[in-house]
């Protein structure tokens, strides 16, 4: 399967995103992440994408496609992906398209993790991450088994920079104008599943196994 997840910061892609990869061994591959990593190693990349990612606005459509062009030809990813937070504007949809059309496949399914604005501020400032495995607690929601350790390494977790409200603001309204376009790109395609990305997160990922298995 070739899969989108969009969805507003803190809608539940990252959330979500392991439980699908392992259903269906597909590659994950999040560029939020893979920016990330490229900051922390202060690579060339990451010294472009720092101060955009630090004030919550999207990074350069060519940098992230020349990301997600170099990470799809894994050989991991030939048979299925699931992209989380990418395609994030217009350009970046259709940039998408060229490079599956050279390999002959397209998008199979995109979720949209719809949920309101004012839900998301508490679920942002309460988020814990371990940054090597990506696995994601929540003070609230899904706290680890010791406050600030993660539950299977015991290493400790971190919150991410951008996820203060303020910063939210910002990636709330690059998100609002610059990709909710996308997914009325993908509605023209018909391939759009509409979630309701505000029920807990078991309830998310039944509804995300009928999509997938329908
Ligand atoms: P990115 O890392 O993609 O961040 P984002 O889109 O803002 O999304 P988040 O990771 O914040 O949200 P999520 O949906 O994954 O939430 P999660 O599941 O963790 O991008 C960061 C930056 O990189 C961008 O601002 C931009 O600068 C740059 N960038 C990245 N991609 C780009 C691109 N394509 N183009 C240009 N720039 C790009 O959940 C959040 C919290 O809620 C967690 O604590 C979790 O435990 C909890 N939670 C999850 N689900 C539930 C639930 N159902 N109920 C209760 N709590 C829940
Ligand atoms: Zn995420």
């Amino acid at each position: 399967k070739r899969l989108i997840l969009i969805g507003p910061p803190g809608s539940g892609k990252g959330t979500q995103s392991p439980i699908i990869k392992d259903e269906y061994c597909l590659c994950h591959l999040a560029t939020g992440d893979m920016l990330r990593a490229a900051v922390a190693a202060k690579t060339p990349l990451g010294i472009k994408a720092k101060e955009a990612m630090d004030k919550g606005e999207l990074v350069s459509d060519d940098l992230v496609v020349g990301i997600i062009d170099e990470a799809m030809k894994k050989p991991s990813c030939q048979k299925g992906f699931i992209l989380d937070g990418f395609p994030r504007t217009k350009v970046q949809a259709e940039k998408l398209d060229e490079m599956l059309q050279r390999q002959g496949t397209k998008i199979d399914k995109v979720l949209n993790f719809a949920i309101d604005d004012a839900i998301l501020e508490e679920r942002i400032t309460g988020r814990w991450i371990h940054p090597s495995s990506g696995r994601t607690y929540h003070t609230k929601f899904a706290p680890p088994k010791v406050p600030g350790v993660d539950d299977v390494s015991g290493e400790p977790l971190i919150q991410r920079k951008d996820d203060t409200a303020e910063v939210l603001k910002a990636r709330l309204e690059a998100f609002h104008r610059q990709t909710e376009p996308v997914i009325d790109y993908y509605s023209k395609k018909s391939v759009v599943a509409d979630l309701h990305a505000e029920k807990p997160p078991k309830e998310v990922t039944t509804e995300v196994q009928k999509v997938l298995s329908s």
